[in-house]
């Protein structure tokens, strides 16, 4: 058994390792914006999931910079919830987001230590008015970003994710409020969990990306 087990895993291996990473998401196609995303649930409790949607444009040419659209749905206990875009706390463009009334607040931050991220002027955020809404299970958002997907990483090594295959990202959630909700600049206490996952990129295409950006801002 044991030998027939190891086989079987050796031989599996041999068929993932020289293939791009496996992804953790799916298409998700949004009736309300018009956007095709890629999306992941992150699971931040048992039965409770945020959902992170990223669209791009389509075509990309490589090795340019790139926007994306960012869409998170939180349910109403979540205090706030950030991604990372180069998947860890440190060096990369953190989305930070909380609900605010009727509406959300996300925060453009960095960190270089496990401490409270300070403000990030490499990412910018335009908010859209269809996608941006808070009802009584759930908040959420939806923006554009510019700067979240190109960035300069630890060492000062320069990245462009991978608008073709897969990227990892992490999340994080608490359960706490930011002190200040309305100011982007909020202070908030530090998250409950963290998580990572493969992203797919290559799915989250969108040919028409400048007309729906347009049409829902
Ligand atoms: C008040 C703000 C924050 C504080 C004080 C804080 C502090 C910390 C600390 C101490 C750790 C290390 C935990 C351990 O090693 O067990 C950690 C890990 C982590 N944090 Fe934060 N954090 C904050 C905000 C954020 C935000 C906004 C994100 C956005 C996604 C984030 C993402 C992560 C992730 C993914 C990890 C896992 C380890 C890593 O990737 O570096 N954190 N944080
Ligand atoms: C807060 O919002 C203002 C106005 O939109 C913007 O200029 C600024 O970059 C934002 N700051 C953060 C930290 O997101
Ligand atoms: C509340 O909003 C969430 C996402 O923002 C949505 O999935 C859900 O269907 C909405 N609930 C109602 C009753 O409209």
């Amino acid at each position: 058994m044991r030998w027939t087990f190891g086989l079987t895993c050796a031989t599996a291996l041999v068929g993932i390792v020289p293939s791009s990473q496996a992804a953790d998401s799916s298409v998700y196609h949004d009736a309300e914006t018009g956007f095709t995303f890629s999306q992941y649930n992150a699971q931040y409790a048992i039965g409770r999931t945020i959902a992170f949607r990223i669209a791009l444009p389509s075509p990309i040419p490589a090795n340019s910079a790139y926007d994306a659209v960012i869409q998170v749905v939180a349910p109403v206990d979540v205090g706030w919830t950030g991604l990372a875009w180069g998947g860890t706390m440190v060096y990369n463009p953190l989305s930070v987001s909380w609900a605010n009334g009727n509406s959300a607040v996300v925060s453009s931050r960095y960190a270089t230590g496990h401490a409270t991220p300070t403000t990030y002027s490499g990412a910018t955020y335009e908010l859209f008015k269809t996608g941006t809404h808070v009802n009584r299970t759930h908040w959420q958002y939806t923006a554009k970003c510019s700067g979240c997907t190109s960035f300069t990483s630890s060492g000062g090594r320069s990245t462009i994710l991978n608008s073709k295959g897969a990227n990892s990202l992490a999340f994080a959630y608490s359960g706490t409020r930011p002190s200040n909700p309305s100011s982007n600049t909020s202070s908030f206490v530090v998250h409950d969990v963290t998580g990572y996952w493969n992203h797919d990129f290559s799915t989250a295409g969108n040919t028409a990306f400048t007309s729906l950006v347009a049409a829902n801002i």
